[in-house]
């Protein structure tokens, strides 16, 4: 049961979710009721163009994002297309150009359309509202995969979901380049002991605004090996794994050491003077792409060896971090 997924705020909300295996063929898409276009039709033929030059935009864009809209009402069609940050110029083309054979089929050339594929997501609209707003409020897609939980500490599993996200969604503010950030938790329990997530927001969302829009507006779903949300300028995903689904060594490193909750609220407390200094623009700029930010369960950066990455060249931050995984 989604029980704590709620979006409160949306203007227009669907919400599509599904219980599917996690290999599912891509794209999932989410169809919305608000009209349908003709083969043939103008609307179809502004649709076509937008998604090529989506498509050409965001590959060559250093954010892997591009939105507009293309020809004047009622064909008017607006959309956005924004790859993940972890993909190639030349693998956002390709996404884009999934995008392009797929948008009239998968919904049956209905105008609300969104697709989320691995590697990109893309909604289409003939109304510009969610592109007018600076905000995560409209169509979402939610898709869940519930099968082949293992632990029987559910509890401590959806903990552990919602740090790693937490940590993630942070990390992802931080990045001002894309809003994008993945992240790897380790557990203790054999039934969870690798979780993988990602986190993004479409650039054209401040980091203020997307840190404000993320987590007030909804709670990710848990108690699934597997989830993913996305709305029209965020992105989030965690899954329960063998492998991690991204490219490219995690941003974000959480790992569990079975510290007690009272410990951890105080801990909790720490993440916030840490992400202040996460947030100076030396450490922003040098370091975070270079290493991970390395955090266990609570939460708990490791403050003081941090605070020695001030005093070490830029050149040695990997230092630094090689005696953070050690202090573990
Ligand atoms: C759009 O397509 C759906 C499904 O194919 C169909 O049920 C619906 O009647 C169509 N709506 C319009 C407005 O043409
Ligand atoms: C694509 O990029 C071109 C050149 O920068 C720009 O003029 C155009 O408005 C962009 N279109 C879209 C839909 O992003
Ligand atoms: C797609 O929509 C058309 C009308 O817009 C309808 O005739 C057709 O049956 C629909 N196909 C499916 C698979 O829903
Ligand atoms: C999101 O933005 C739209 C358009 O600017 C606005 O109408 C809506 O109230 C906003 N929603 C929230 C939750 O701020
Ligand atoms: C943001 O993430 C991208 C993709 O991983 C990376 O190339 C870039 O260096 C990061 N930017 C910052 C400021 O950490
Ligand atoms: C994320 O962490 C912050 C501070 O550590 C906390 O205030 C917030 O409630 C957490 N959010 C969730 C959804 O757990």
């Amino acid at each position: 049961m989604r029980r704590r997924f709620s979006v409160v705020h949306a203007v227009l909300l669907l919400v599509a979710a599904f219980a599917l295996p996690l290999a599912t063929a891509q794209p999932w898409p989410t169809c919305g009721t608000g009209g349908n276009y003709t083969a043939g039709s103008t609307y179809e033929s502004n649709l076509q163009s937008l998604v090529t030059t989506l498509r050409a935009n965001a590959s060559s864009s250093p954010t892997l994002f591009a939105s507009g809209v293309r020809g004047t009402a009622p064909n008017a069609v607006y959309g956005l297309l924004l790859c993940h940050g972890d993909v190639s110029p030349s693998d956002c083309f390709d996404c884009g150009t999934r995008v392009d054979e797929d948008v009239g089929k998968v919904c049956n050339r209905t105008k609300d359309a969104a697709l989320v594929y691995n590697q990109c997501y893309s909604p289409f609209s003939d109304k510009g509202d969610f592109l007018a707003a600076t905000n995560n409020s409209g169509e979402f897609s939610l898709l869940i995969s519930g099968t082949n939980m293992i632990s029987s500490d559910v509890a401590g599993y959806d903990r552990a979901v919602t740090e790693l996200l937490n940590a993630t969604v942070r990390y992802a503010m931080d990045n001002s380049t894309r809003l994008f950030a993945t992240g790897h938790g380790v557990g203790t329990d054999p039934g969870f002991r690798n979780i993988y997530s990602m986190a993004q927001c479409s650039p054209d969302l401040s980091p203020a605004l997307c840190r404000s829009q993320w987590w007030k507006e909804f709670l990710f779903p848990k108690n699934g090996e597997g989830a993913r949300v996305a709305g029209p300028r965020c992105y989030l995903r965690s899954e329960l794994g063998k492998g991690s689904f991204y490219t490219g060594a995690p941003m974000v490193l959480l790992r569990a050491d079975g510290i007690s909750p009272r410990r951890r609220r105080r801990r909790m407390a720490s993440l916030e003077d840490c992400s202040i200094f996460i947030r100076t623009p030396r450490i922003v700029h040098r370091d975070m792409k270079a290493s991970n930010v390395l955090l266990d369960a609570d939460m708990n950066p490791k403050i003081g060896d941090f605070g020695l990455a001030r005093l070490f060249g830029q050149d040695q931050t990997r230092d630094v971090t090689n005696r953070i995984v050690r202090t573990l």
